[in-house]
């Protein structure tokens, strides 16, 4: 089953990173109820688009941006928006990102009052050098505190780590993890550091200021961290995200599995099957041109059909990051289509791929070229005369 769950995006910093290209805004000052009553409106547009097939929620998830900057009360004003327009399920999971400032863990206690029941914490490294050179405005102490914190507040706890960056020995990062698994947590997202242009890391990667490790390092990183965090019990269920069996983020593999998803607030896309249609919705990236939008028509959201082709492939591309992979009989049905079978033998052949009892599943190799590997196989796909 893949679900439906539901994306809030609060696009608030309280200081860019220079590494970051997610939509997220440094602002003085905002009204945050107003913003919240915003998010509450495009929500109630999405809600119409589904008319009366509405599905239950499975999962709400808070991602910014900086929604620890949210008040207790702006995250529960949400969370009944939400509860007003679709059925939460009982099991549902509600995720609030939050940064590990200590102004910030202050409110851990407000959140789990209003309804999250899982925190996923913007750690980034556990060394405060590497910290600093992040850009970031907490230390390694604080970050640990949040993580303490956060596991005797919330039944789930997740936190992100970021690693190959500049300068990292495989040593230190092989100390860093090991020392991060130590807390003990059912969930730890590890991103390799992307340069992203437009950034101020870009800026300094052009002129040689930033010491990057190679292709080569970077992939024995990768390799060192699958390893680690597999003999810890928190095998890849994902490119970057690693859980304990069973704790995998169910809000965001309803993204892999290519579920459904509402997402509102600044810059947010969603993803909705009304109908034989596959919908794409994108919101008004700016924020405050966002906040107009929904202030004068109730909504920012484009809305677009995808074609089935399209479809398709976006399928293909969010189930190979899944370590479970793509079940191809369930592929072939909803789509009428299904990868090359001589494609998959030759990606087979060289270690790219597995494919057992018709799931096609990506290798720890494969998913470090995930985008080539996809390339090959949604070129001329193979179409079934048959459907089934
Ligand atoms: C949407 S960000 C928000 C998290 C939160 N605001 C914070 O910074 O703690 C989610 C995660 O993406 C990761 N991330 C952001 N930019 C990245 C980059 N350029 N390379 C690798 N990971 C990145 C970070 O680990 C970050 O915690
Ligand atoms: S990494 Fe997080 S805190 Fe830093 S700019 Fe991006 S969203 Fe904001």
């Amino acid at each position: 089953m893949s679900g439906f769950g539901v994306y809030i995006h609060w696009p608030f910093c309280a200081a860019k990173c220079p590494y970051c290209d997610f939509n997220s805004h440094v602002r003085a000052r905002y009204d945050e109820a107003r913003w919240a009553a915003c998010v509450v409106r495009e929500l109630a547009a999405v809600a119409e688009l589904q008319g009366d097939r509405r599905p239950d929620a499975g999962s709400v998830f808070f991602g910014g941006g900086t929604p620890s900057l949210m008040s207790g009360r702006a995250v529960g004003a949400v969370l009944d928006g939400v509860a007003r327009l679709w059925s939460i399920a009982p099991d549902a999971e509600i995720t609030l990102e939050a940064n590990p400032n200590s102004v910030e863990q202050a409110r851990f206690r407000d959140y789990r009052a209003a309804g999250v029941n899982r925190v996923s914490i913007g750690v980034q490294s556990l060394d405060d050098v590497a910290l600093k050179a992040l850009g970031r405005l907490h230390g390694a102490e604080e970050a640990k505190a949040a993580i303490r914190l956060g596991i005797s507040v919330f039944p789930r706890v997740s936190f992100d780590l970021i690693y190959a960056r500049p300068d990292q020995t495989h040593q230190a990062w092989a100390a860093e993890l090991k020392g991060a698994l130590n807390f003990g947590t059912e969930h730890l997202s590890v991103y390799q550091l992307t340069i992203e242009q437009a950034t101020a890391y870009a800026t300094l990667a052009r002129q040689g200021r930033l010491h990057l490790p190679d292709e080569d390092t970077a992939a024995g990183l990768y390799e060192l961290t699958q390893e680690i965090c597999e003999a810890a019990g928190l095998p890849a269920y994902e490119v970057s995200n690693h859980a304990r069996p069973g704790a995998a983020s169910h809000h965001n593999l309803t993204y892999w599995r290519y579920g459904d998803y509402a997402g509102v607030g600044p810059g947010a896309h969603g993803r909705l099957t009304v109908f034989e249609r596959r919908l794409a919705t994108q919101a008004e990236r700016l924020p405050e041109r966002w906040l107009a939008a929904v202030e004068e028509k109730g909504t920012s959201l484009t809305i677009g059909d995808i074609s089935r082709s399209d479809a398709a492939h976006e399928h293909l591309l969010m189930n190979l990051r899944l370590s479970e992979g793509l079940d191809l009989c369930a592929y072939r049905a909803r789509w009428g289509l299904s990868p090359p079978r001589a494609r998959i033998s030759a990606l087979k052949e060289a270690g790219l791929l597995t494919l057992k009892d018709d799931r096609l599943a990506a290798t720890p190799r494969g998913r470090l070229v995930l985008n080539s590997l996809i390339t090959e196989l949604a070129e001329k796909p193979e179409y079934q005369t048959a459907i089934g």
